[in-house]
């Protein structure tokens, strides 16, 4: 059975097939925090290409201290729902379904491009390397107060409800990457000694605040979803669940809460991880039954069939972002490069993509 082809049941959608456009970044918006119409006109060429399920860029969760890259976008104002609506639209038009995912980068943050210049995370450390777009240390964050806590959980409340008006079908929380939920998810980055900090459970709390907050604003017959990532774009090397232990204790945690969809970013889906033969995606499977999405280094037929037996649905980033005709590529079996790190940042320039 070609079950890469196959309609896959994610509540009430039926998918076309198990591909999906995994989220990426452009950082095109201007001022009013709006992408520029060719970056939100590739996302409807991937639906016309086949996809299944197209992913937005991480919007920004608020206008005080989510943003972590320059041109980032948001969905807080009428102007901004109403750049996205015909998106969706478009995207549904090709019988595709369309999920906002939203982030708040924490300590990853860049001041400049946050109205309110702050930097907040868990804990008041750095990565230790230097932010590669400025050259320059990340700053010492502030350690977030509960004030803080809440109105964070906020701005990802009002950004819900932005989607859910703009017409999205789902709505993704961006728990991985190591920006702010991640933060506080890894021992790495969480050093809090109240219920925020210590015990797994304690660091999931936050994270678990924001899906509860969150999913009293996204109607029944939508989609939420949680992505999460054993890696972050700072201080790659590091293992941010560290044990196979805590990483399974999280993917519990988040079984038992109201999500649809668990979506598992790696770099590579087949490296198995915490030195146990396995990859992320078969620990997590061996904790849940949710539907699980795969991303990481899938590029061509074979890595997406192979993908397909630890996931339901597989994404893909760098082969969908340069390659506007990858879907048929894939159903065709045709040889195909696999991209590098390097090739993406073409997604960052005044460039339209193909
Ligand atoms: C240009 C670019 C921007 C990205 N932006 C995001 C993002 O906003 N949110 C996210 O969760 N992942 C982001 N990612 C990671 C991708 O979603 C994906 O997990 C990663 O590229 C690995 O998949 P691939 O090997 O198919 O490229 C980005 C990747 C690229 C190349």
């Amino acid at each position: 059975m070609d079950t890469l082809f196959s309609p896959f049941q994610l509540k009430r959608f039926t998918l076309k097939n198990r591909l999906g456009l995994a989220p990426m970044t452009r950082m095109s918006a201007g001022e009013d925090s709006i992408p520029r119409q060719d970056v939100l006109d590739f996302l409807v060429r991937r639906a016309e290409n086949g996809v299944g399920i197209i992913y937005t860029e991480a919007i920004v969760t608020d206008y005080e201290s989510a943003q972590g890259y320059p041109g980032q976008a948001r969905m807080l104002t009428q102007r901004q729902l109403d750049a996205w609506k015909p998106v969706v639209e478009a995207i549904h038009r090709q019988g595709a379904i369309a999920v906002m995912q939203m982030f708040h980068c924490g300590r990853m943050a860049w001041p400049e491009v946050n109205p309110a210049h702050r930097v907040i995370a868990p804990s008041s450390i750095t990565p230790q390397q230097d932010n590669p777009l400025t050259g320059a240390p990340y700053p010492v964050p502030d350690v977030m107060s509960r004030f803080d806590i809440s109105h964070v959980i906020n701005g990802f409340v009002e950004t819900a409800r932005g989607a859910v008006a703009a017409g999205f079908d789902g709505i993704e929380i961006h728990g991985a990457h190591g920006y702010l939920i991640s933060q506080f998810l890894s021992a790495y980055t969480n050093k809090r000694i109240d219920e925020y900090g210590g015990s797994v459970t304690n660091r999931f709390r936050f994270f678990h605040e924001v899906i509860a907050a969150v999913k009293a604003v996204v109607p029944d017959d939508r989609l939420l979803l949680a992505r999460i990532s054993d890696w972050g774009v700072a201080d790659m090397e590091v293992s941010l669940f560290e044990t196979r232990e805590a990483y399974q204790q999280v993917v519990g945690l988040l079984a038992a809460e109201p999500i649809d969809a668990l979506s598992i970013s790696t770099y590579q889906f087949q490296q198995p991880a915490f030195d146990s033969g396995k990859n992320m995606a078969q620990l997590a499977r061996e904790v849940t039954d949710l539907p699980l999405l795969l991303c990481g280094g899938i590029y061509d037929r074979a890595s997406a069939e192979a993908a397909l037996q630890d996931a339901d649905i597989v994404l893909s980033g760098k082969s969908l972002l340069l390659n506007p005709n990858w879907v048929e590529d894939v159903r065709h079996g045709k040889t195909l490069e696999r991209f590098q790190s390097e090739d993406a940042n073409i997604a960052y320039t005044a460039e339209p993509l193909p």
